[in-house]
């Protein structure tokens, strides 16, 4: 979603800026632009499509600006275009402004506006909020520092904003409310970015803005202030993040090398944490909190998509390890109700970014109930990990490609983790079912090594169902949430429609579908249900229907009845989702890209949905 790079300091601002918005176009967006101030003034430029075709447009123009700010949109309010493409210039030409966020009560300070005669030159809410600080900047005769924070006092909605001013050609003005904003320090000079991505290459000691903060840059000097003016010390961090991590290291896409990760970031998630020989899972987040955790009445899981999927998983290897009741809840709509929070209960934020809007506001609405937030969380200081009292890091490292592959599995690995945990100290496991457990997960990063063995054959199989309009995706018991992560990579990866289902729920109406031109993907591992789900598989075929099973290596029943198998090791029923999902992960992105799809990139989607 919205990516924001602004920057000030000696070098030219606009190839800092162009290669800030590159790194940032994994976020999603379908228009970018530019802003830069040099002795000329201020010049905007901005283009619907692509970073490239802005880029194009520039090409042979000087433009040795050493301030500029730069933005990809993500469109809310109007369509994709030129005129709604960020920056917006103030009535008076003055200021230039990019926003990622929503303002919600654009509208009304829209007419405020337009009553006094302003006139709009795009459907933006940004434009509406531009033109307000300006109004009032002039109206009080004060510096735009001061008209920034009242208008953002009037304001209600997300954003972050950064402006540059004709006037104050050396200074950069940057607000945060709910969406992400990252300062990087550099010597005489500064970066704003969304994420650290376009950072790292100049400076790896950035600051964190926090909500209601403001931040006045330029090039020797950062001052930072909250809305009621008073000054802020930065907490500067150290990044620990390398550039190799955000590059794509010889792969065609981002997706494929992240897949490809995963024995990797699966075994850094369990390394320092896990020791099978003494039996002993240390997690500082978990031990320093385990009385809370042990005594846990309820864990309500709030996610969303992918990560709300490896809730689901959780809320299975939960209950049957801890014996500790779980909801698993769509963030976006938990936030909405009014929901029931016992003082026993803890929240389990489950979210790769840290800056998805909708579950970040459902543990602020549950911190109201005075509820304990535990994050299961990728991106180390993004805003849910501020706002949770407790967590977990997963350590899967950059994720660019906007279908979650990596952060998949490093959260299924860090709650089964944490479970294991809870579940030794609370004694509701057994000696060995632990020590077990504790050796099947040390084994996952092998067995997922083996698993993406399976690459060529799924290519194959994908060439043959390339052609499908719709999918079925079919799991019970703790692979049932493998199945809708299944259908929700093909949905976004290649544009067919797929459902996930509990393999015997699909009696209740799925099968009216079944005919000989629907595949259906079973996910069957040997389980406590595999008898089952070869009942199952049986009446799909019943019905002519494609099978295509992933199945525990040398099932030949399975095999004997299904169109395509591919095998995987074995594994514990309750670890088999981290392997089992890979196929999947395969499947999604060969069809994807044998389709000629931007799989990295898919229409419409938003790699951290900042907005609601
Ligand atoms: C799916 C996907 C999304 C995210 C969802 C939550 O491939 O990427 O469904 O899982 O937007 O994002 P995070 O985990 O960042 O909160």
């Amino acid at each position: 979603m919205c990516g924001i790079v602004a920057y000030v300091g000696y070098r030219e601002a606009y190839p800092v800026i162009l290669k800030g918005l590159k790194r940032l176009e994994y976020r999603g967006y379908d228009s970018a632009g530019v802003s830069l101030l040099d002795h000329n003034g201020l010049q905007v430029y901005k283009k619907k499509g692509k970073v490239a075709q802005l880029e194009e447009t520039l090409v042979g123009q000087a433009l040795p600006a050493t301030i500029g700010i730069g933005h990809t949109r993500w469109a809310t309010h109007g369509e994709p275009s030129d005129r709604n493409a960020h920056p917006h210039r103030s009535a008076s030409g003055r200021l230039a402004m990019i926003h990622n966020g929503i303002i919600e009560n654009y509208a009304q300070l829209k007419k405020e506006l337009q009553n006094k005669g302003y006139i709009f030159h795009s459907d933006t809410d940004t434009e509406v909020l531009l033109n307000f600080i300006e109004d009032i900047r002039e109206k009080n005769e004060c510096g735009l520092e001061e008209a920034v924070r009242i208008a953002l006092k009037r304001v209600t909605g997300a954003y972050v904003i950064v402006l540059l001013d004709q006037e104050n050609p050396g200074t950069l003005i940057a607000a945060r409310k709910g969406s992400p904003l990252v300062i990087g320090i550099g010597k005489n000079e500064h970066f704003l970015a969304s994420d650290a991505s376009p950072i790292i290459e100049y400076t790896k000691e950035v600051v964190y803005v926090n909500d209601y903060e403001l931040a006045i840059l330029k090039e020797d000097e950062l001052i930072l202030k909250n809305l009621g003016n008073e000054k802020l010390t930065p907490y500067i961090q150290k990044l620990d993040l390398e550039l190799a991590a955000i590059e794509k290291g010889g792969y065609d896409h981002f997706m494929l090398k992240e897949i490809f990760e995963q024995p990797h970031t699966i075994y850094d998630c369990l390394r320092g944490r896990l020791d099978a020989k003494s039996g002993q899972i240390v997690m500082r987040g978990v031990d320093n909190h385990i009385e809370a955790l042990s005594k846990a009445e309820r864990i309500l899981m709030v996610a969303c998509g992918t990560s709300w999927h490896a809730g689901l998983v959780a809320e299975y290897i939960f209950e049957e390890l801890c014996r500790i009741p779980v909801e698993v809840e769509y963030a976006s709509e938990f936030r909405y109700r009014n929901p029931v929070i016992h003082p026993g209960d803890i929240i389990m934020a489950i979210s790769q970014s840290g800056e998805t809007a909708d579950t970040l506001v459902a543990i602020e609405k549950a911190k109201e109930q005075d509820a304990m937030i535990f994050g299961i969380l990728n991106v180390v200081g993004s805003s849910i990990a501020r706002a949770s009292h407790a967590g977990a890091y997963t350590h899967a490292g950059p994720e660019i490609g906007v279908a979650s592959t990596k952060a998949f599995t490093a959260q299924l690995t860090v709650l089964t983790m944490v479970a294991l945990r809870i579940a030794y100290a609370k004694g509701t496991i057994s000696q060995e079912r632990y020590l077990h457990l504790l050796n099947e997960l040390e084994q996952v990063p092998a067995k997922v090594e083996t698993a993406l063995k399976t690459e060529e054959q799924i290519r194959e199989i994908a060439a043959r169902y390339a052609d499908a309009r719709n999918m079925l995706y079919l799991g019970r018991g703790y692979n049932f949430p493998v199945a809708l992560e299944g259908a929700l990579k093909l949905k976004e990866i290649s544009y067919i429609h797929a459902e996930g289902y509990p393999a015997a729920e699909m009696k209740h109406g799925p099968i009216a579908l079944v005919d000989e031109t629907l595949p259906v993907v079973f996910v069957a591992t040997r389980d406590s249900y595999h008898e089952k789900i070869v009942s199952n598989i049986q009446e799909i075929k019943a019905r002519k229907g494609k099978v295509v099973a992933i199945v525990t290596e040398g099932d030949e029943l399975i095999r004997s009845l299904a169109d395509e198998t591919i095998e995987l090791p074995a594994c514990d029923e309750l670890i088999a989702p981290i392997v089992n999902v890979i196929p999947l992960q395969l499947l999604a992105y060969h069809i994807g890209v044998q389709k000629g799809l931007d799989v990295d990139k898919p229409r419409n989607l938003a790699k951290s949905v900042t907005v609601e």
